[in-house]
């Protein structure tokens, strides 16, 4: 590094679970309109930007050979979109260090886009105003403006616009990630197919989810979780019944499979219970690991700029 270059800024984001995913119908645009709750999680990718000759991509931790490096990385992507807003050059090798398992349901890499907006931000003093990042959040990715905010929050449309959800205290979850991802497009796409085949039970009602979030009753909020893409990540990968099945015999409180899938999230009735399910689950032998993780959480964030 040059003596007159900015320091390397390091920022992380949060995966996130779904706790009420209903999908209406596909848009002229190809997307479904969805109503969504989103809660962000303390499993957290990060994100070092550094000065370079050119735009570069790194990947490091569990998973890493599974994330492409090529134009369609999505923190590539995010540098782009920033520094064309801001007129400047892309110039910055990003370092990203995976904890988010990839192609998980968990929106890792609308974490790494979110986590790279904020630090190219930071590393070339754009300065942009919120709303703007925002924009170009919901131009990469359904997900991505939500990793920017955090917290737990309403989201429609494809899922990009949000409002801030009430939720009392913290809630304790375990994942139980599957030993290979499944593509959110074929997800959606077999959703579709089955809603042409069958009749699908309708997703359990927002305000009893709304409630239960304010209520802070675990078991309330157990009973409202919902997501009406489980049924066709289970079409897909019909083995996640039995994760979904041992966590229930575990004792969990509630279960679903997050977003498209393939994790499956068990709700916990304290930070105690969490560690004694995500031991139990391990055991068990019905996912490639385990993680136990509370929300929500704070969205997009610089955690260290080295010498600033
Ligand atoms: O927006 P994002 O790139 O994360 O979406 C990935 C894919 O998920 C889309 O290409 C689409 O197939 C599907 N999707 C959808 N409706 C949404 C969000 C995502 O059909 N609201």
């Amino acid at each position: 590094m040059r003596a007159n270059q900015p320091a390397p800024v390091t920022a992380r984001a949060p995966a996130k679970l779904n706790l009420h995913l209903s999908v209406g119908p596909v848009r002229d645009d190809g997307y479904h309109e969805l109503t969504t709750v989103y809660q962000a999680l303390s499993l957290y990718d990060e994100v070092t930007a550094t000065p370079a000759a050119a735009l570069s991509v790194s990947v490091h931790g569990e998973d890493a050979a599974l994330v492409p490096l090529d134009d369609n990385n999505l923190a590539a992507r995010a540098a782009r979109a920033l520094a064309a807003a801001a007129g400047v050059e892309p110039l910055v090798s990003l370092e990203i260090v995976k904890a988010i398992p990839v192609a998980g349901g968990l929106a890792g890499g609308s974490a790494d886009a979110a986590a790279t907006l904020v630090a190219c931000d930071a590393l070339w003093g754009t300065s942009m105003d919120r709303a703007a990042l925002l924009d170009i959040a919901a131009g990469l990715g359904s997900d991505v403006p939500f990793a920017l905010t955090g917290g737990t929050a309403l989201g429609t449309g494809r899922g990009e616009r949000l409002a801030p959800v009430l939720a009392i205290g913290r809630w304790h979850w375990v994942l139980a990630v599957a030993e290979s991802g499944l593509s959110t497009p074929d997800v959606y796409r077999e959703l579709d197919r089955k809603r042409e085949h069958d009749v699908l039970l309708a997703a359990e009602p927002l305000d009893a989810l709304i409630n239960a979030l304010r209520s802070g009753e675990p078991a309330s909020l157990g009973d409202a979780l919902s997501n009406d893409l489980q049924v066709a990540a289970l079409s897909l990968r019909p083995a996640l019944r039995r994760t979904l099945d041992a966590g229930e015999d575990l004792g969990s409180t509630g279960r679903l499979i997050s977003g498209s899938g393939p994790t499956c999230a068990f709700l916990a009735s304290s930070a105690d219970d969490a560690v004694r399910l995500a031991a139990a689950l391990a055991g068990a032998g019905v996912c490639r690991t385990v993680r136990a993780a509370y929300g929500p959480v704070a969205g997009a964030r610089v955690v260290s700029a080295v010498g600033r």
